[in-house]
């Protein structure tokens, strides 16, 4: 009984991984790719583990992301990693801001935020382009504030 107990854990771990690695530097994707930044990546090469001894860097105007193709335009596809423009800037309908990965700040119809804070909860991150505002999975839609302010993983 307690040997089915411990495997569920470790496999609900695992899916809680999965959930983080979307939006990762440097972590080995389903692409066999691993993002530096918004822009560069390295490989993989089968291994759980990026490959230092080259880095690549996606085409102008490309971004890194976990699509087969690796590098897409940011329009369609969301970065990855290191994508921070977004940070901080109220969404269309002003409603709120992602001023991290996983925190965001009310707007109240004003094109700045307030100092009104919320912290999403565990295994969601904040998407300004959805309603919901905290999210568990990105869509090529999401705008994503890659930056981390509170520490994912205590390991
Ligand atoms: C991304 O990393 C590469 C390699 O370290 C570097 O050359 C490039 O300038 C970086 N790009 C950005 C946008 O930080
Ligand atoms: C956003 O990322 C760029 C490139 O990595 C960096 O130079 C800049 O300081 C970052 N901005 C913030 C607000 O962290
Ligand atoms: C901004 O947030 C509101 C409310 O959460 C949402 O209805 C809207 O679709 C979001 N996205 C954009 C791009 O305005
Ligand atoms: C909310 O976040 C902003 C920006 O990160 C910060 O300046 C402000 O002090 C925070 N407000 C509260 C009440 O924590």
């Amino acid at each position: 009984m307690s040997h089915f107990i411990h495997v569920f854990i470790v496999v609900a771990a695992l899916i809680w991984q999965l959930d983080i690695v979307q939006s990762n530097c440097d972590v080995c994707q389903a692409n066999d790719a691993a993002c530096v930044n918004q822009t560069s990546y390295k490989l993989c090469f089968g291994k759980n583990i990026p490959n230092n001894d080259q880095i690549f860097t996606c085409p102008d105007g490309l971004v890194c992301t976990d699509k087969a193709q690796i590098c897409f335009q940011r329009s369609e596809v969301p970065a990855s990693c290191g994508d921070n423009d977004s940070c901080g800037l109220c969404n269309e309908s002003k409603t709120f801001a992602c001023t991290s990965r996983n925190t965001f700040s009310f707007c109240f119809g004003a094109t700045k935020p307030t100092t009104v804070n919320g912290t999403c909860p565990a295994g969601r991150f904040c998407d300004a382009s959805d309603v919901n505002i905290c999210v568990s999975t990105a869509t090529a839609n999401s705008i994503i504030c890659h930056l981390d302010k509170v520490p994912e993983s205590t390991g």
